[in-house]
Parts: structure tokens; C-alpha cells; sequence
């Protein structure tokens, strides 16, 4: 029972439904003409019953209803209307030739009317009203509509900026863990300067006079009359001073005050060179295996600081595989951009090399204090603590890095980063360092 108007003062699709019940199909047939003009789409049903089931299917506007109908009349379906949730608001009119007392007006508005429009009707009257009503219902969507997408933006906005603010948090702690690591290796930078030029200095009088000693102690030997025990006593006094100037080298190389010798050097042909002695060194139980690529680029360094250096990593290798494992020396290209963050290195070419170990490895403490002078977990007497600070000086007085990574009973992983050399390899006249000179390698 669709009546839809013929007059369209908006949009189909904007267009809102009018329900009109009433028994008498004159009576509906009268609204319905008064009400065509409009331009809104009309319903019509002739019983509550009807009426109900058609607001249920329907998104019904406005309700225009006969209060007297048999079965249940107009305000018992107004009851109804209003007990359910969806129409709660949905606006309704009294239409009525009876009960058009003020009690009866005064119910209809209790149960939710409108109006309440005594019959007959006045067609200007009736359309004024549905009109305003209509029009009303129409400015409260939109209003919901606009709440609702509002609503939508703020939660978007809402979404947004908690998006940003999270991205700020986040930048601003890596930004604090960049600075406080970038202070830290700083702070470190500057005690392993300070405690450089120290030692540096002391290690540099302490050398000139045990050069003075040995010298003398030299000339002593080619004077000193064949006696068995006094010859003895000068033996053992030229090796303290041996020893001494040993430490005072270690002690030099480590606060970069060395007088180095850089050459072009090939790293696969020198530690190719060292096999023998690396062999030695580390003793029986102690695979060695070493990997460079063919095309591996020269270095520019010191090649006999570097064999020592090398040599001193292999040796704290041994001191940590007591019961055997396996040494790992390799190298690698590697570039390092500028603004590369977390690294001291300048810019430019390097040759990294690799030395791991399957040892016991270090805890955080002792990884970082491992390259400090005179630190040392080794029973005394049986390391002085200055192994890897010169392994450290000599790869700084290089231009290149000694990084140590380690995990306890895992292992150790020693990198000399060392500057790439534009020249050609100097490999010819080269000897292997004098091993002698450091302590822990048995020479056989
Ligand atoms: N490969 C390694 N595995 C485990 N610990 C290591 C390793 N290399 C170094 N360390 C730790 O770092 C400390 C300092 O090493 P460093 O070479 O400077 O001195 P040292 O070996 O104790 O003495 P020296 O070198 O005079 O024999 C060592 O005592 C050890 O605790
Ligand atoms: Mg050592």
C-alpha cells in the first residue's frame, strides 16, 4: 500500500517516509491528498497492527494516527511505538474527530505525541505541521550525521597524534641512547688518551734508560773475564733489561708513540707468513684456520707492530682455549660511510680482520676494561695486562679499530680494522716480528 508523491521537492534518494494509519480508507485517502504536495513518500495502513509492521520495514519519519481504530486504537500503538528502542523518537501526530477533549490531548502528548490535530482538518494546517516536523527530523539526521563524522575526525586526529607522539618518544630515546653512547665512547676515548700520554711518557724515559743499561751491560759482556758465574749473573741481567725494554715497547705501542714504519701490506700474505709461528704459539688442541679473499686490498701499517699484534690476540686466544678449540683468522673488504653512527672510524676503505676464538670469553666488565693497561684476570706473574692495550695503540697510530666482541663460554671475536693502502704490497725484505720479544711464546 506505497503511495509515493508526485511532487519531489528533494532528492529521491533524500526523500522521508510519512506513515498514515487509520481504519477509514476515506480518511487516509484525505491526508493522503492533502499531504501529496510535499513531495515526501507516503505509507499508508488501515490498523496498528499494520501500522507496526510497516514502521519495522520501514524508516518511517513521521506517523500521522487515528486515535479511534478498532482493536487496538492510536494511543495503545503509540505505546507500542515508544516501548521500542528504534522509535524512540520517531515523531508522531494525533489525528482525531472524537476524543478531541483536553484530557485526551494532554494523554496523546504523555505518550510521546507531537501534536494532537482535531478533525476535520484544515489541509494547510496539517501540511504546515507535518512540514515543520519533517523538517525537523530531517535538521536532527543531519545533525547526527555531523556528530557522527565529526566524531570519526576527532578519533582519526586522536589516532594521528598519538601516532606522532609515539614516533617522538621513540626518536627522542634513540636520539638519548645515541648521545649517551656517543658520550661514553667519548669518555673512554679520552681516559685511554690520558692514560696514554702518561705511560707514554714513563715508558719513554724508562726505555732511554734500559737502553743505557743494556748497552752498557753489552759492552760489560765483550770485557768481562771467562767466569763461568759472573758471565751467568750478566746473562740474567740482560735479560731483565730485555724484559724491561719489552714492556717499555708495549707500554710505548699502546700510547701510539711508537715510531711506526706504514708500507703497503698484503694482511693474507703476511698471515701466511706467521702460519708457522701462530702454529707454535698456540700449541697442540688449537685448530687454526685462516680465510682471505684472493682479491683482498694492502694495507697501509707497520707490518711487524701488525704480526705482533696479531700474535697477541692468538696468544689470549690459547690463554682462553686451555682445553683446545679453534682459531679463526679471516679478513674482509669493508667501506665506512661518512655519518656512519656508532663508530670512530673516518670515512674511507678498511681491511677488517677477524680473530675468533671458541674460548671462555669475557663478560661485559672485563670486555670493557680488556684494552685498559695493566688490567689483567691472569694469575700474577703470568700476564702484565698489556697485550691488547698495545694491540689497541697500534691500531689507532695505524688510523684504524680494534673492536672486541665476546660472549662467556661462547667465545671471542677480536676485528683490527686497518686503512686500505693505495700503493702497491711491500712483501720483499720483510721478516717475521722478533717473537722473542713477547711474553707467553716459547720460542723452540
Ligand atoms: N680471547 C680472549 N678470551 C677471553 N678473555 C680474553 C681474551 N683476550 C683478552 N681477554 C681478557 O682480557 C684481559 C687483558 O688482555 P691483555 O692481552 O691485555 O692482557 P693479558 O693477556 O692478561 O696479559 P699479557 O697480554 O701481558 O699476557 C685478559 O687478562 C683476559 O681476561
Ligand atoms: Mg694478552
Amino acid at each position: 500500500m506505497e503511495y509515493s508523491s508526485s511532487v519531489a521537492p528533494v532528492n529521491e534518494s533524500d526523500k522521508v517516509k510519512i506513515l498514515l494509519v487509520d481504519d477509514q480508507r476515506a480518511k487516509l485517502l484525505s491526508y493522503e491528498v492533502i499531504l501529496a504536495g510535499i513531495g515526501e513518500t507516503l505509507i499508508k495502513a488501515s490498523s496498528a497492527l499494520e501500522a507496526f509492521e510497516c514502521l519495522l520495514k520501514n524508516e518511517v519519519a513521521l506517523i500521522l494516527i487515528d486515535v479511534c481504530m478498532p482493536d487496538l486504537d492510536g494511543f495503545e500503538l503509540a505505546v507500542m511505538i515508544r516501548e521500542h528502542p528504534r522509535f524512540q523518537r520517531t515523531g508522531i501526530i494525533f489525528v482525531s474527530a472524537v476524543m478531541t477533549a483536553n484530557l485526551d490531548q494532554l494523554r496523546g502528548y504523555e505518550l510521546g505525541a507531537f501534536d494532537y490535530v482535531p478533525v476535520p482538518v484544515v489541509p494547510e494546517v496539517l501540511r504546515a505541521k507535518v512540514k515543520v516536523f519533517i523538517d525537523l527530523h530531517r535538521k536532527t539526521r543531519q545533525l547526527e550525521r555531523l556528530n557522527a563524522e565529526l566524531e570519526q575526525r576527532v578519533r582519526e586526529r586522536s589516532a594521528a597524534l598519538r601516532r606522532f607522539n609515539e614516533q617522538l618518544e621513540r626518536r627522542f630515546e634513540e636520539r638519548t641512547r645515541e648521545r649517551e653512547k656517543a658520550l661514553e665512547q667519548l669518555f673512554e676515548a679520552q681516559k685511554m688518551d690520558t692514560i696514554g700520554q702518561l705511560t707514554g711518557e714513563v715508558a719513554h724515559d724508562f726505555n732511554n734508560l734500559l737502553m743505557t743499561v743494556l748497552g752498557n751491560l753489552t759492552l760489560l759482556q765483550k770485557r768481562l773475564p771467562e767466569d763461568p758465574e759472573s758471565r751467568h749473573l750478566l746473562h740474567n741481567a740482560v735479560q731483565g733489561g730485555q724484559r724491561g725494554a719489552s714492556l717499555a715497547q708495549r707500554l710505548l705501542a699502546f700510547s701510539r708513540r711508537q715510531e711506526l714504519q706504514p708500507v703497503s701490506v698484503d694482511i693474507g700474505e703476511l698471515v701466511s707468513d706467521m702460519r708457522e709461528l701462530l702454529t707454535r704459539a698456540l700449541g697442540f688442541g688449537i685448530d687454526l684456520k685462516c680465510q682471505f679473499p684472493s682479491t683482498l686490498p694492502p694495507v697501509l701499517v707497520d707490518a711487524n707492530q701488525i704480526e705482533l699484534a696479531l700474535l697477541n690476540v692468538a696468544l689470549n686466544a690459547r690463554d682462553a682455549m686451555p682445553g683446545g678449540g679453534r682459531l679463526i683468522i679471516s679478513a674482509s673488504e669493508e667501506t665506512q660511510y661518512s655519518g656512519a653512527a656508532d663508530s670512530p672510524l673516518p670515512p674511507g676503505d678498511y681491511v677488517r680482520i677477524k680473530i675468533v676464538d671458541t674460548g671462555v670469553g669475557m663478560d661485559e666488565a672485563t670486555r670493557a676494561k680488556a684494552t685498559e693497561p695493566f688490567f689483567t684476570t691472569k694469575d700474577p706473574g703470568m700476564g702484565t695486562g698489556l697485550g691488547l692495550s698495545m694491540v689497541h695503540g697500534i691500531a689507532a697510530q695505524s688510523r684504524g679499530l680494534l673492536r672486541i666482541d665476546s660472549a662467556p663460554n661462547i667465545g671471542t671475536s677480536v676485528e683490527l680494522w686497518l686503512p686500505q693502502s693505495n700503493t702497491r704490497t711491500e712483501s720483499a725484505g720483510r721478516r717475521i716480528c722478533d717473537v722473542r720479544a713477547i711474553p707467553g711464546v716459547n720460542v723452540l
